[in-house]
């Protein structure tokens, strides 16, 4: 496994966990960081005992409290599309990961930091946990797909109050919009809670989450003809997996399915 200065990548037993680990910069993404991010996503990708991703920040603050400023602050326009860019190929890439990735969000989840959260299938907040896209505050906006992913899951006008005011909401309001799954009340619990999550979901059909995550990628932009096409396709390939003929084996024996991901 590639060593990395910025990201841990721990695995255990099928789940791995992603760490943005620069605690004394409240795990700000700079160009390195996001470049060890797209290594380590590549690396779970690959690895077919990985089925399932936990994306967390390192320390008892922040989740990510953004892209590093002190690096924007030199960008001019040309590189500024550059960085646009890299964050946002990076970030689809987790986004597209064929196995489910929940964000533990254990603090301050502030502009590249919310968008990170956003790219991941899921949320799970600490009860401290902070919110918030502050770009226009820097005379910016949210340049990691931030003002395509929050409209999409909390609509368009609780986004826009967030990314014109740039203001902080709590987990309960994120809750509340539906901006995160769940809070756990004991902040120090949070990556627990999330991987009890993630193991909950990663013991059913690898194939099968799979497909799931593939039909709703697709259907939250493809039009109600196209998303049902392939939905249908969808559904009628996973009738070829040896794992449909275990999940349904398994219901009617009353017993629990031992799904090989075939
Ligand atoms: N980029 C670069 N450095 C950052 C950072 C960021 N996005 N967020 C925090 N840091 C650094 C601080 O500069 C400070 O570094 P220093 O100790 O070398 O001075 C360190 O992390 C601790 O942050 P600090 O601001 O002292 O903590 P705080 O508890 O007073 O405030 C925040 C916490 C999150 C409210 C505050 O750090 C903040 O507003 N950060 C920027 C958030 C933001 O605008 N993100 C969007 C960027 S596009």
């Amino acid at each position: 496994m590639a060593s990395f200065e910025y990201v841990t990548l721990e695995k255990r037993d099928g789940v791995a966990v992603l760490t943005v680990n620069r605690p004394d910069k409240l795990n700000a993404l700079n160009a390195a960081t996001i470049a060890e991010l797209d290594s380590a996503v590549r690396d779970v990708a690959a690895d077919e005992g990985v089925r399932g991703l936990l994306v967390t920040g390192a320390g008892q603050k922040a989740f990510v409290a953004g892209a590093d400023i002190a690096e924007l602050a030199t960008m001019g326009p040309l590189s500024g599309v550059q960085v646009s860019r890299q964050g946002q190929a990076t970030f689809r890439m987790l986004e597209r990961l064929p196995k489910p990735v929940v964000a533990a969000v254990n603090g301050f989840a502030l502009g590249g930091g919310l968008e990170l959260a956003l790219a991941c299938h899921m949320r799970v907040a600490s009860s401290n946990a902070k919110f918030g896209l502050p770009e226009v505050k820097l005379g910016i906006i949210p340049g990691y797909g931030g003002t395509l992913r929050l409209p999409r899951l909390v609509g368009r006008g609780r986004a826009l109050e967030l990314i014109l005011t740039g203001e902080m909401i709590d987990a309960a309001e994120a809750l509340r919009i539906g901006l995160v799954n769940r809070v756990v009340e004991d902040a120090a619990r949070v990556v627990e809670e999330t991987e009890a999550l993630l193991r909950k979901i990663i013991g059913n059909g690898p194939v099968a989450l799979a497909m799931a995550l593939e039909a709703v990628d697709h259907g939250m932009s493809a039009t109600v003809e196209e998303a049902q096409v392939l939905e249908s396709n969808l559904f009628g390939l996973l009738a070829s997996t040896e794992d449909m003929r275990e999940g349904m084996a398994a219901f009617l024996e009353k017993r629990q399915a031992a799904f090989e991901g075939r």
